[in-house]
């Protein structure tokens, strides 16, 4: 037998009171579920304090996820392993658990195009984000354009979300060459999360051309590359595109 309507009445006006957002409304089918399922005494009080704390972490990751700028369905759960022979799921296992930012860890993903670069860091990104961690993705021109102008107005580039991330996912480092203040820039937001907070990196250079790609300036090279080698995971991709294969599909 459920609870008649109006006994819900003062539970519900005391869930409201103290701040309970989602429990108020959904209480009299959760009583219902308390009494068919026979739950133990304090059942109804367990499912209620459960029902509010996943509603509030669904809605806290939902958040998280707009705000961190992820590209949208790229997850570590779609990716495809069998294609991708190069990628140990291991090794993305053991990133998934998230201890590297925990630890302040960085990682670099490298390999040529189509490979599942961006993918697998955008995956990351969204496990980052059910952890509780706070994460911002962003392609690594954009980020540097954006200091660019902080700089010419003045604003402290710590002020801006990438670089106080507990992970910040750069995209496409490399892409396009970066002329010295550009690289100088770079080099800054690698200082600055030196051991303070995790950097995922995906590039289609390898370590060997960044001197190259950062204004031929070997010095600052190898200054952000100490820094982001010094704790870091490296996967180095070496496969087939899968653009190319789906491409191959249409055609065929
Ligand atoms: N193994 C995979 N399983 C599922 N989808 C994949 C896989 N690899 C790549 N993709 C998809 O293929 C497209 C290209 O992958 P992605 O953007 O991650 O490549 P990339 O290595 O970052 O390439 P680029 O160097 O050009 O940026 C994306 O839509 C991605 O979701
Ligand atoms: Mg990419």
């Amino acid at each position: 037998m459920s609870a008649p309507a109006t006994d819900l009445d003062r539970p519900r006006k005391l869930l409201q009171e103290m701040g309970f957002e989602f429990a108020p409304d959904v209480l009299g089918e959760l009583a219902e579920r308390a009494v068919r399922e026979k739950l133990p005494q304090l059942g109804l009080l367990e499912l209620v304090l459960g029902t509010e704390r996943e509603r509030r972490e669904e809605r806290r990751i939902k958040t998280a996820l707009k705000l961190s700028g992820l590209p949208v369905g790229k997850t570590l759960e779609g990716f495809d392993y069998l294609f991708q022979r190069g990628v140990e799921k291991s090794r993305i296992e053991l990133l998934a658990t998230c201890e590297y930012a925990r630890r302040q860890e960085n990682v670099l993903l490298l390999g040529p195009p189509g490979v599942g670069k961006s993918h697998l860091a955008a995956g990351l990104g969204v496990k980052a984000v059910q952890n509780g961690f706070s994460v911002t993705f962003t392609s690594a021109d954009e980020l540097i354009e954006q200091l660019r102008r902080d700089e010419e107005t003045g604003r402290p580039l710590r002020r801006r979300r990438a670089l106080s991330s507990a992970v910040l996912i750069l995209d496409e480092l490399g892409f396009q060459a970066l002329d010295r203040r550009e690289a100088h820039l770079l080099f800054k937001v690698i200082a600055h999360r030196y051991e303070k907070g995790a950097t995922i990196i995906t590039s289609n250079k390898g370590v060997r051309d960044w001197p190259e790609m950062l204004a031929g300036d070997e010095a600052l090279a190898t200054a952000i590359l100490d820094r982001l080698l010094h704790h870091c995971h490296v996967l180095q991709i070496d496969g087939r595109s899968f653009r190319l294969r789906q491409m191959d599909k249409k055609v065929s």
